[in-house]
């Protein structure tokens, strides 16, 4: 276990650590209660998030912005609450949808 761990510490400390940190967010938030990354729950996958904004300017503030007021119509009947997480973790929440 003991050289396990030390190979983790040292992908963390050489920046792989922003790369899990998304998925373990969205996972505290409750994001996925209603999402999947891959598959539609009650709300869209992640990945069809990404593909259909991909590219578009400023879809990262827009998505972040959903997440704070919440959503409805965009992607069918049911909306999203607004969720109650701080803006800086929607930015980063959003950025890495983006990347799916
Ligand atoms: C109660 C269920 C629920 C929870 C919890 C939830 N969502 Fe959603 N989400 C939805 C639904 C339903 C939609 C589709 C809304 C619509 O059609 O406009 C959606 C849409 C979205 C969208 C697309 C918004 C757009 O403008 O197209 C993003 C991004 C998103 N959710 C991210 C998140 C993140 C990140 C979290 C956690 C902080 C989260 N959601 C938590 C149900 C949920």
């Amino acid at each position: 276990m003991k050289p396990f761990a030390v190979l983790i510490a040292l992908t963390l400390s050489l920046g792989a650590a922003s790369a899990h940190a998304s998925p373990e967010l969205a996972a505290k938030s409750k994001c996925m209660t209603c999402h999947d990354v891959a598959k539609k729950k009650m709300g869209p996958a992640f990945k069809e998030i990404a593909a259909k904004y991909k590219g578009q300017k400023g879809a990262d503030a827009m998505l972040a912005d959903s997440m704070l007021k919440g959503a409805k119509g965009k992607w069918g009947k049911i909306p999203m609450p607004p969720q109650k997480i701080a803006p800086a973790d929607a930015q980063t929440l959003a950025k890495w949808i983006l990347t799916l």
